[in-house]
């Protein structure tokens, strides 16, 4: 296949490129600055005349506190432009490749969320997110839409600054204990480990929406407490409520997500998150 991948420097479009390059596929991956996805014109041009058999979206605006406020650059980004992508797409006959969030859901079910749930999204990424999942599956057949929950990856996010793993790390060095939120329940899940699965799943052409996360499920307080353990750092962390860890925007206490599809599809599940966490800790730790 020639497969495009858009948003290629990001956490996640790093390891998707990482993966393709490791099989038959032509490879072409875009950065920001090489397109930027808000641009119809350029967008429409780039992908009409190269005409990929799949284009992966890994382009988004993720900055959860400041999507309220930035709302128009949020939509622009999570909705506009992925429903533009998703038409030029079809037009071209192209498989198109989208990811979503575990925030498109309330976090009110109290056990994981299956890809039949309803989803109602509590802020405004969300429901930009959410936006642009019904866009993909409005606009083109041939599409994937994988919603993930917690994304690390080497290097982090850059519009977020880094990631969760990297800021416990950097907050450690400097702060004798750390109060984390333990009231709020996530997959973690590894850009390395999604990218794989997501580039299985593409080649069995059972289009459709998929939830994809590692497995099992932890808080927030948890996570960092199994970063501090695994990293053997010297730092006593304490769990808090999400009330005493005040956040512009709300979160869903509970968005754990069932990944239910994909073994429908035959994929075998990703593995546990805490294992994935340290092949993430061992590698980094080697750089
Ligand atoms: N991170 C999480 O915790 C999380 C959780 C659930 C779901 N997801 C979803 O997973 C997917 C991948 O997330 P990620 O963690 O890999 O995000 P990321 O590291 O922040 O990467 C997003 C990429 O999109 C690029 N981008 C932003 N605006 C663009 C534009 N207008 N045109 C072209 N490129 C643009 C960014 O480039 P610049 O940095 O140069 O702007 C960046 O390389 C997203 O769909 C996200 O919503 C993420």
């Amino acid at each position: 296949m020639f497969i495009i991948v858009l948003g290629a420097a990001g956490q996640l479009g790093t390891e998707i490129v990482k993966c393709l390059k490791n099989t038959k596929d032509i490879v072409r991956d875009f950065e920001h600055e090489d397109l930027d996805v808000t641009d119809p014109d350029a967008a429409g041009k780039t992908l009409s005349t190269l005409k990929p058999d799949c284009v992966i979206n890994c382009t988004a605006y993720n900055r959860v506190d400041d999507a309220s406020a930035n709302n128009e650059t949020a939509t622009k980004i999570n909705f506009t432009a992925v429903e533009n992508l998703a038409k030029i797409c079809s037009n071209i006959n192209s498989i198109f490749v989208h990811f979503s969030t575990d925030y498109v859901f309330n976090g009110k079910k109290g056990e994981p969320y299956a890809e039949t749930d309803i989803p109602a999204p509590v802020n405004s990424y969300g429901i930009s997110k959410l936006l642009g999942e019904n866009s993909v599956a409005k606009n083109i057949f041939s599409h994937y839409v994988i919603r993930t929950s917690g994304v690390y990856g080497r290097g982090g996010s850059r519009q977020k600054g880094g990631n969760f793993i990297e800021a416990i790390i950097r907050k450690s060095k400097v702060q004798p204990e750390l109060k984390v939120v333990n009231d709020q329940t996530v997959c973690p899940t590894y850009a390395k480990d999604l990218a794989e699965t997501a580039c299985k799943l593409i080649r069995t052409d059972r289009f459709g929406l998929y939830h994809i996360t590692n497995s099992g499920a932890c808080t927030w307080y948890e996570f960092a407490c199994a970063i501090v353990d695994i990293a053997r750092l010297n730092c006593k962390v304490t769990p808090i409520t999400s009330a005493e860890y005040p956040q512009i925007a709300l979160r869903p206490k509970y968005s754990v997500l069932a990944n239910n599809n994909l073994a429908k599809a035959g994929i075998a599940p990703m593995r546990h998150w805490k294992e994935a966490l340290a092949e993430y800790l061992q590698v980094a730790s080697s750089e």
